[in-house]
């Protein structure tokens, strides 16, 4: 049994717990976050023993395997260190954090204490997504010639936490939801890119983070595809991913509408998918098996520093108007796939 301890009780630890709830080999024993009131609700929806105030003291408790650092994007980092120093296993929420330093501190405090690092990108976990890769990688559609990847959705201003609408958090757009995207359009392009091109504003919202970016983002394969995000103030979201191939073409969204549609013949057909009792369900067992059998998790953290190196030269390209070039890239050349949930997924 794995032994859970979550951090940060905001929106999404329901995520967490509803999706562990579903597993019967991992099991939430602690809870941590600064208010009374949120630890004990949590405890009582989902009968979980221990509370804790602070990350530090739930990281003391020696009952605990792995954490899910689930707060603010400006604390990943540090207490992702911290959870690593203290032996536990990390699965941290996107994005990874704020500065490629920061990532690589991360990496090297999980090789140092030999615990597993896994980010939340949970695009690859999706049962739509995990059916959509499945049939890139069955070849049946033929070669690989582009996607375009979208995240338009209202941006809710109102009800956005302060730490989200400035950008010196880690907050904006492009950091909380395009990252979704351009890790989405990485994963299906089945590459690492080498150069970036973007246009990033704040244009519907009166704060200090972006809330639109559209990105060009160029890979090592020689193809290119299209990132689009955009935190509107007034319309309709559109989540799709759209793929065309030499002999077929694909569509696929989780959000808002839910499918997988393959072109062929001038038609669309919808195809079917094994759907997961939650949306976190395939994540959270992903890591479980990757700790049970010592084996690489999903989205680890070179490939989740990539991603956000990626975020971050698509600032600098906006604001110097210029296409930039990506770093040497991490050590991994190729990206199998398959189900994350088997042993087969390898290295994304
Ligand atoms: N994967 C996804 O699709 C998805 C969806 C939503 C949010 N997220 C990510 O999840 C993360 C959390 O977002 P949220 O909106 O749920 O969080 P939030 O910011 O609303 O809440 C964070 C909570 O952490 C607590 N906290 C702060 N410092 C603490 C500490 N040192 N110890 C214990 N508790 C502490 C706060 O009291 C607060 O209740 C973000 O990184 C966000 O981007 C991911």
């Amino acid at each position: 049994m794995l032994k859970v301890g979550i951090i940060g009780l905001g929106g999404i630890a329901r995520s967490h717990c509803d999706s562990i709830a579903h597993l019967d080999n991992v099991q939430v024993v602690a809870v941590a976050d600064l208010f009374e009131e949120k630890r004990q609700e949590y405890m009582d929806k989902y009968d979980i023993p221990k509370g804790y105030q602070t990350h530090h003291e739930l990281l003391k408790d020696d009952e605990i395997d792995a954490v899910a650092v689930v707060l603010g994007h400006q604390l990943h980092h540090q207490l992702t260190v911290d959870a690593c120093n203290a032996g536990k296993h990390v699965l941290v929420e996107k994005p990874m954090a704020l500065s490629l330093d920061q990532c690589d501190a991360m990496i090297e405090a999980a090789a140092n204490n030999d615990v597993k690092l896994m980010v939340g990108l949970s695009q690859h976990f999706y049962p739509t997504s995990v059916k959509a890769k499945e049939i890139l990688d069955s070849g049946e559609l033929g070669p690989l010639i582009t996607a375009i990847a979208y995240m338009s959705k209202n941006w809710n201003y109102a009800g956005r936490r302060p730490q989200y609408r400035s950008r010196y958090h880690g907050g904006g757009m492009w950091l909380t939801n395009g990252i979704h995207v351009v890790d989405r359009l990485s994963w299906v392009m089945a590459s690492q890119a080498v150069s970036v091109s973007a246009s990033i504003g704040t244009r519907a919202h009166y704060q200090a983070a972006d809330d639109s970016a559209t990105a060009f983002i160029r890979y090592k394969n020689g193809l290119a595809g299209t990132a689009i995000a955009v935190g509107y103030a007034e319309g309709a979201p559109t989540f799709e991913c759209q793929v065309i191939c030499a002999n077929g073409t694909l569509r696929f969204s989780q959000h808002g509408e839910k499918f997988v549609k393959v072109g062929k013949g001038e038609e669309w057909r919808d195809v079917p998918f094994a759907d997961t009792p939650t949306e976190m369900y395939n994540e959270w067992k992903a890591f479980a098996e990757a700790i049970e059998q010592n084996i690489e998790v999903p989205t680890h953290g070179e490939y989740a520093r990539h991603i956000m190196d990626i975020l971050f030269s698509a600032e600098k390209s906006s604001l110097t108007g210029r296409e930039v070039m990506l770093g040497n890239g991490p050590g991994w050349q190729t990206q199998t796939s398959g189900s994350p949930t088997t042993i087969h997924h390898g290295w994304i």
